[in-house]
């Protein structure tokens, strides 16, 4: 979903609602290599905690997929919720709860009753938020997270520096251009040191299609 085109669809979609429940077509095609590379790299039995759920269908999906794996979801964003609820009782899954209202900035995410958790999920949050919203998150999979407990982050990254794609580096200024606090985070020299600060480590990181990664940590 890096690719500037189906990027710049992600931030600008134009989104189909039916009554409260969004459509996202990125989160369409983005949906099943996610799932194939949690699948490999994540625990899929026990608990999950999904944030910036957005339109609910990651969560739907997953849930669907890993049925001994119960997720809990949420997003800041109230029509976020409103999908993410349509979507929850449409499905009409066991292990899918929510939504709940989480802001990872904030220090109580208010989903503190049920962890530890064995994973924490953030697709395509951090490049669309400020850093301090990586600190937030990166503290959150600490406090939250069972030790051993794995974190996955989606979406595009710079690599030690530099971009993976002309098209990451066009989406980088598209996205700095609408928020200067926003942007394409670089995995080994931003994101790592913000983990390694809370006891997070990074373990694997595999190569997604459209130049994403999905990058797999976990807890010491
Ligand atoms: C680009 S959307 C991604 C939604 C979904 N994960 C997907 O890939 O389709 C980014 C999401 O991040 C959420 N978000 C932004 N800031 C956040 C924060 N501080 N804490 C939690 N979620 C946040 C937004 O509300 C939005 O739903």
């Amino acid at each position: 979903m890096a690719n500037e085109k189906s990027e710049k669809e992600l931030a600008l979609e134009i989104r189909t609602n039916i009554g409260a429940r969004m459509n996202s077509p990125s989160a369409q095609r983005n949906r099943d290599p996610i799932r194939d590379a949690f699948s490999k790299s994540m625990p899929t039995a026990g608990t999950a905690l999904e944030v910036a759920g957005g339109t609910g269908e990651h969560a739907v999906h997953l849930a669907r997929a890993f049925p001994e794996l119960h997720i809990y979801t949420g997003d800041p964003d109230e029509k976020a919720r409103a999908s993410i609820a349509s979507r929850i009782e449409e499905a009409g899954l066991e292990n899918l709860t929510g939504p709940h209202h989480i802001d990872v900035m904030i220090n109580n995410w208010g989903v503190e009753e049920q962890a530890p958790y064995d994973a924490i999920i953030a697709i395509n949050m951090i490049h669309i938020a400020p850093i301090e919203a990586v600190i937030g998150l990166m503290r959150g999979a600490d406090r939250l997270l069972e030790r051993g407990g794995k974190l996955f982050l989606y979406g595009p990254f710079r690599r030690d520096g530099e971009h993976t794609a002309p098209s990451n580096e066009a989406f980088d200024a598209d996205l700095k251009s609408r928020d200067e606090r926003w942007g394409v985070r670089d995995l080994e020299q931003e994101i790592v040191p913000l983990a390694q600060k809370n006891r997070i480590q990074l373990e694997d990181c595999i190569a997604m299609p459209a130049n994403n990664f999905s990058a797999i940590f976990g807890k010491t």
